[in-house]
């Protein structure tokens, strides 16, 4: 039995199809870098066809990474074809990844065609991404409620026209882990060819179990599993990439296969894709929640002292928790700063770039005195949406607020170049803060998501600040960090704002709709 389990990463495609979560290419830059430092096998960049941004965005991706597989998603027809292949050409070893519903609900109401008819498209698409790349995958959607009799006939055909990779998507999350497992083993013994191709496992977690349901697939012969960074995805998201390698990686004695996955990389790439993303991640997530090492009842934490593993079957450095030192204060130097930085895998691309950086860590050295891994990789993100021309930026904020009173913010912002005061009133100085940047960029957007994390303990810590707008149906987030939360929400909601003024359309491969 093959022992390699590849990993494709796709939180740039179905992790990006989530509502809100939509990335500039900027963004899905750092994430992709970030997913190479991980080692992942293949990134699923995008949808291409979506619209020429999202093609950009695909293309630039697949020119920057070198290490890992660069894949394009295309729907089954030769419009999408003919774009992925486009835009995965400049990779070093591009993929077409292919996919059309084979579910009878699937067929019927969504496709309205008749299951020859979605076979026949099945092996054109394959046929015609075969022309342009060696690599493509095929995926039957909704293959989770599909009849297994015709899983086999599309499977056996789509390897013979070429598929080197078959994908079995459980993409509504409806199957249960001893099914799915089975359904596994049983497709590739009764697939003729199954031997030609690398089956692969696609969850969702509307039951919970996209995880389970994945490493079902593994012990069923999958040998490629597709998961997201913290999960993220369409409703309940999909399989979460790091709990998939640390279960296959912590339980070599049940799994005959694992990963070449640097585990280390797992919490910076977490971290990243919250901070982007604006998505935070719940304190007893597994793998990368902030509890998930914690051993707080006194029992255990005596028990950890005398033997780690009485409680621990992980090590958290090794899924990248370092004890979060103070690294730098107010009297660090650039030199130290960079070090730092670059400990974190953090670089700069010109001496202009550092310089900027280095300003702001400065900053915030006055306003805190103790700074933290964590706050560096903070500062780091602001540089990169920095780097972004933005139509707002904030100056300054004066607030105002006692018992009994009615909070007042007095605002001043850049708009499009020209500086803006306002002032507010509200209920509570954040709402007095949110309606001081309306008075200056007026729109019919709502807040339909606010929230407030520590980037680290005590209380001068920096509050990282997501919000979640929608405007015409569109939605994006917005983040903001400052020791001062009411500022850091002012710079999350014009960072939203920002998003909204620029933000294009997004179509999803497969509801076909707009948001
Ligand atoms: O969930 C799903 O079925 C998908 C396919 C496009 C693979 O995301
Ligand atoms: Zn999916």
């Amino acid at each position: 039995m093959n022992d390699r389990l590849y990993i494709f990463d796709t939180t740039l495609r179905d992790g990006e199809q989530s509502p809100g979560a939509s990335m500039t290419a900027a963004e899905k830059i750092r994430i992709a870098r970030q997913l190479e430092k991980l080692k992942v096998d293949i990134i699923e960049a995008g949808f291409p066809a979506a619209s020429p941004g999202d093609s950009d965005a695909v293309k630039m991706v697949a020119k920057e990474i070198r290490e890992s597989r660069i894949c394009g998603l295309a729907r089954a027809n030769p419009g999408d074809v003919e774009k992925a292949a486009e835009a995965v050409k400049g990779a070093n070893a591009p993929r077409i990844h292919t996919f059309i519903a084979t579910s009878p609900i699937h067929m019927k109401a969504k496709l309205r065609m008749s299951p020859e008819d979605v076979l026949e498209k099945a092996v054109q698409a394959v046929r015609q991404a075969r022309d342009s790349v060696d690599d493509v995958e095929f995926s039957a959607e909704d293959a989770g409620r599909s009849d297994e009799d015709f899983l086999c006939r599309v499977f056996e055909a789509v390897i013979d026209a070429g598929a080197r990779t078959v994908n079995i998507p459980d993409t509504v999350g409806y199957t249960m882990p001893h099914q799915f497992g089975d359904l596994f083993a049983r497709l590739m013994e009764r697939i003729p060819n199954s031997d030609k191709a690398v089956f692969s496992v696609h969850c969702h977690n509307d039951l919970g179990v996209a995880v389970a349901n994945s490493l079902a697939a593994v012990q069923g012969g999958a040998r490629q599993v597709e998961c997201t960074i913290n999960g993220l995805g369409e409703r309940a998201g999909n399989a979460s990439l790091e709990e998939v390698v640390m279960a296959v990686r912590t339980r070599q004695d049940v799994f005959s296969c694992d990963t070449q996955i640097d585990t280390t990389q797992i919490l910076p790439a977490s971290r990243m894709v919250s901070s982007i993303t604006g998505f935070p991640v719940q304190p007893n997530k597994a793998i990368v929640g902030a509890n998930a090492f914690a051993h707080e009842a006194g029992i255990h934490q005596d028990g950890v002292l005398k033997q780690r593993d009485t409680y621990e079957i992980m090590r958290a450095e090794d899924v990248g928790w370092s004890a979060n030192q103070i690294v730098l204060g107010k009297h660090s130097g650039r030199t130290a700063f960079r070090d730092r930085m670059s400990a974190l895998n953090i670089e700069f691309g010109s001496e202009a770039e550092l310089n900027a950086a280095f300003g702001r860590f400065k900053e915030l050295a006055d306003k805190k005195h103790e700074i933290f891994d964590d706050d560096l990789q903070v500062l780091a993100g602001e540089g990169a949406s920095q780097e972004e021309p933005e139509a707002i930026r904030f100056i300054g904020l004066k607030t105002t607020s006692e018992t009994g009173g009615v909070p007042v913010a007095e605002l001043s912002l850049e708009y499009e170049g020209e500086t803006c005061s306002s002032r507010a009133e509200g209920d509570g100085l954040v709402d007095a803060a949110f309606k001081a940047v309306e008075a200056v960029v007026p729109g019919a957007r709502n807040l339909v998501l606010y929230s407030v994390n520590a980037i680290t303990a005590g209380s001068d810590s920096q509050g990282e600040v997501s919000v979640r707008l929608q405007e015409d149906g569109r939605i994006v987030n917005g983040q903001g960090a400052d020791t001062d939360i009411v500022v850091a929400s002012v710079k999350a909601y014009i960072n939203g704002v920002n998003k909204l003024q620029v933000s294009p359309q997004r179509f999803n491969p497969q509801s076909g709709e707009t948001i």
